[in-house]
């Protein structure tokens, strides 16, 4: 639920790692310009290695950005604010030795969320994931999609206005990850969350998003934001319409010349066909 009010300001960021004339030095990201709506959720696609988590790092406050700025709810992003952004990465961070609901009242623990809160609140986003009968389980008696659905209660139980997701069902299985992301956006339209997604998956982004920025080959910078018109909860049948495959088509064509870039080689000839080489 949009208000269109900005939660991310992001100003001409570029990013740099080392210095010009080292060896490991890199230009990973170039004068990116970005308004996040709060309550949108917000997919980023693009080549391997274009500057996508370095972005949502530098959202984050874990890394500062070497030239531009960021301002989250108004005020400049210098570290981290663990108070208004959660992350979720692809490999999720739980502690193998405690249990799904001590993992999650850690995270709330390191946040200084108040002990008296804990209980309640794991409570609450274990339930919302789906998981509340298995809040006594350890990470290894959980499969993959079930300790993501952990990881996001963690998260969830923070109550920040941003969650930063990297790839976070990267690692799952194609039917799992659609389940989650159905349930995804379940949750999305019962909350003001304000949500940066990164994504390798054209469909992922197509069913959950409300805007894509896609990205440029490296340096990364946007090169294209596509918005994605259809309400949430998305409907699992909008994944077979005609504006879905439309809409996935449009942004497989915009990434495709920017995954040639990134490769470094030009398409074999007589390769390349009206759709590009779609799968
Ligand atoms: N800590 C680092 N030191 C040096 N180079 C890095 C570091 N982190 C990322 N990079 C490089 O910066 C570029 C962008 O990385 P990243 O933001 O992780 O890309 P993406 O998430 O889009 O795949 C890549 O070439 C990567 O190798
Ligand atoms: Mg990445």
């Amino acid at each position: 639920m949009s208000t269109g009010e900005v939660a991310i300001r992001i100003r001409s960021v570029g990013h740099q790692f080392g210095e010009v004339g080292e060896a490991r030095h890199i230009r990973a990201l170039a004068d990116t310009s970005l308004d996040i709506v709060r309550g949108e959720l917000l997919c980023l696609i693009g080549p391997s290695g274009c500057g996508k988590s370095t972005l949502l790092n530098v959202i984050g406050g874990l890394l500062a950005p070497t030239s531009g700025t960021v301002e989250v709810a108004g005020k400049p992003v210098h570290g981290p604010m663990p108070h208004d952004i959660a992350y979720i990465f692809q490999e999720n961070a739980l502690f193998p030795w405690n249990t799904v609901d001590e993992n999650v009242r850690l995270g709330m623990l390191f946040q200084g969320v108040p002990k008296a809160e804990h209980a309640a609140r794991a409570q609450q986003s274990l339930q919302a994931v789906g998981l509340a009968e298995f809040a006594d389980h350890y990470p290894a008696q959980l499969s993959g999609g079930m300790r993501q659905r952990a990881s996001l209660a963690r998260a969830l139980s923070l109550q920040t206005g941003i969650l930063l997701m990297d790839e976070p069902f990267g690692a799952l299985d194609e039917q799992t990850r659609m389940i989650l992301g159905e349930d995804l956006s379940v949750l999305l339209a019962r909350t003001e969350k304000t949500i940066v997604f990164v994504t390798h998956s054209l469909g992922e982004a197509v069913f959950l998003a409300d805007r894509v920025a896609v990205f440029s080959a490296r340096p990364g910078t946007v090169k294209k934001i596509i918005r994605i018109d259809e309400p949430h909860p998305r409907n699992p049948a909008f994944v077979t319409s005609e504006k879905f495959t439309a809409l996935r088509n449009e942004l497989y064509a915009l990434l495709h010349d920017e995954i040639r870039k990134a490769v470094g080689s030009d398409a074999p000839r007589g390769r390349r066909g009206a759709n590009g080489g779609a799968p």
